[in-house]
């Protein structure tokens, strides 16, 4: 592996980081209404890459602050482990692994050689599954074509899939019809099973590590349903795919080796859209679609590697977040999406982000001088301005505020989609210039920033762009914080405590030591679970 030894700072106690708090203390008192109104303010401050236009004119912010985000960020190291995400590198150095989730959607020219030709060769199996089954070739176990996939997998190997799915329901040319299950709760398989005939689906096992104990169960009843409704054993190879690095655990589970799509350690499920768990969006929008995703990741990639940093649409972003947390109180990030197709957005992005900047310990084992990943949330607007929206205006606590609507909407109403722009535009407004009442309790005080991306129209390419821009975001402001945003150990200790009581609430038998809120609360379930 090439990557050389990188070093970890404290950014907080970088030069940079106190030139911004200095400018954070000199903008605070400023008006925000007379800092925005500068009528070249958005020409100087919205900046495009692809199909995205990222507009940053109504945050608290001036070409200073940029500057010193830009010596922030060189000063943090971004350059250089910018560099290594696009070779062979060990950046999940906590694992030992390697971070290649970019190589998934480089040109095979630019692919690292240690991992190229498992890629492509991935990528012709994907492409073959995909057209079998679209066209009819591939046949259930009474020789039916199959209509329906259900992709089983949690985490990232579920959020991604979900959302891209979603966001692209209005395309046609579709194929079979998609369900999604990932919680081990009971009510989400029972709710399924009658929207299925069992000898045209297809399931798709989507584990990374093929111990995930919510898809394990799931996949197990499932299996134990097509059993039940007539399929034999040997009828299974028709009917279950598997995606995973765990090649070993997948055969044991019964799927056989042909069936079975490779995942990697050097891709985190959080970044693993690209990869074969992203195949069942090329099951339902087609091969060319899933292509189309991974080259819009890829303009991406190649603007978040060679743009100046003054356009540089990730580190922009990412510095937005970074300037409205620390530097101005806010205490959360609010993603608000004007545009139904995204609104499983948030969610995803709540794994990319927490997930992997949730983080308290440097990668030189030092704490983080400041907070990392804010909290995560949003919702659909313009739902969420019925709603929540109430406390971002006149409540308490600032937030870290981002617009997201696309141009072209996927139908004709033409008015649905003005009125839809207006709303997320009046927002905007509201937030930065409020309006000041004589009664103190209307008020609505204004002065707060957001950030606002626009998309030309949503499509597989300017998805994938759109995604790309988050993990690259996220990438950017784990270096500032001296995080690895790759490994996620704070989620095992949770899940190998549910193993022993599981088997306590099963059989009784103490496992281990609890706390006694947690033995009560056992004995309780034990003796009213139903068996
Ligand atoms: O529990 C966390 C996690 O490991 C995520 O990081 C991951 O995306 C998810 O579980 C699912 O993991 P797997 O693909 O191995 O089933």
């Amino acid at each position: 592996m090439s990557t050389p030894a990188l070093p970890v700072v404290d950014a907080t106690s970088l030069r940079s980081w106190h030139t911004l708090s200095r400018l954070a203390s000199e903008l605070l008192p400023q008006s925000l209404p007379e800092l925005c109104a500068r009528p070249a303010r958005f020409q100087d401050m919205s900046f495009r890459s692809g199909a995205l236009l990222l507009d940053i004119s109504k945050q608290r912010m001036n070409a200073a602050v940029i500057s010193a985000f830009e010596q922030l960020t060189n000063d943090a190291g971004v350059p250089a482990r910018r560099a290594a995400l696009f070779m062979d590198n060990q950046l999940n150095a906590t694992e030992g692994r390697a971070v290649l989730h970019t190589a998934l959607r480089a040109d095979s020219k630019d692919q690292p050689e240690r991992v190229r030709d498992e890629i492509q060769a991935t990528l012709q199996r994907m492409q073959a599954l995909t057209e079998d089954v679209r066209s009819g070739h591939w046949r259930g176990f009474t020789g039916k074509t199959i209509d329906a996939v259900v992709h089983i997998g949690i985490g990232g190997s579920w959020l991604g899939p979900e959302l891209i799915i979603d966001a692209l329901a209005d395309r046609y040319l579709r194929g079979p019809q998609v369900f999604f299950l990932a919680n081990i709760d009971g009510t989400e398989l029972t709710r399924l099973l009658p929207q299925l005939n069992p000898e045209r689906t297809l399931f798709i096992v989507a584990s990374k590590s093929f111990s995930t104990i919510e898809t394990l169960i799931n996949a197990q009843s499932l299996r134990g349903w097509m059993l039940e409704r007539g399929a034999a054993h040997a009828d299974l190879a028709r009917h279950f795919i598997a995606v995973s690095s765990n090649i070993k655990a997948a055969v044991e589970f019964g799927i056989g080796e042909n069936n079975i799509l490779p995942m990697w350690d050097w891709v985190g499920g959080r970044y693993s859209i690209w990869s074969a768990i992203g195949l069942v969006v090329a099951l339902r929008y087609g091969w060319e679609a899933f292509t189309e995703l991974l080259a819009g990741a890829r303009q991406t990639d190649e603007h978040f590697r060679t743009a100046p940093a003054q356009r540089n649409l990730p580190l922009l972003l990412g510095c937005c977040e970074l300037w409205n947390l620390h530097f101005l109180g806010a205490d959360s990030h609010v993603v608000l999406a004007y545009d139904h197709r995204l609104k499983k957005l948030p969610a995803y992005l709540q794994q990319l982000e927490m997930e992997s900047n949730g983080k308290r310990v440097r990668s030189d084992g030092e704490r983080v001088g400041a907070h990392t990943a804010p909290i995560t949330w949003g919702g659909e607007g313009t739902n969420g301005q019925h709603s929540f929206h109430q406390l971002l205006h006149q409540g308490t606590r600032a937030g870290s505020i981002e617009f997201l609507l696309t141009v072209q909407p996927p139908h004709n109403r033409a008015n649905h989609q003005r009125w839809l722009a207006a709303n997320a535009l009046a927002q905007g407004e509201a937030l930065l210039t409020g309006k000041r009442d004589a009664d103190s309790q209307r008020e609505v005080i204004g002065g707060r920033g957001s950030s606002t991306i626009v998309i030309d129209a949503l499509t597989p390419e300017s998805l994938g762009a759109l995604l790309a821009l988050y993990e690259h975001k996220v990438f950017v402001q784990g270096v500032v914080w001296g995080i690895n945003s790759f490994d996620q150990f704070g989620v095992e200790l949770g899940k190998q405590l549910a193993v022993s009581i599981e088997k306590e609430i099963a059989d009784g038998r103490t496992q281990g030591r609890h706390d006694a809120s947690t033995s009560g609360l056992i004995e309780h379930l034990r003796k009213h679970l139903p068996n």
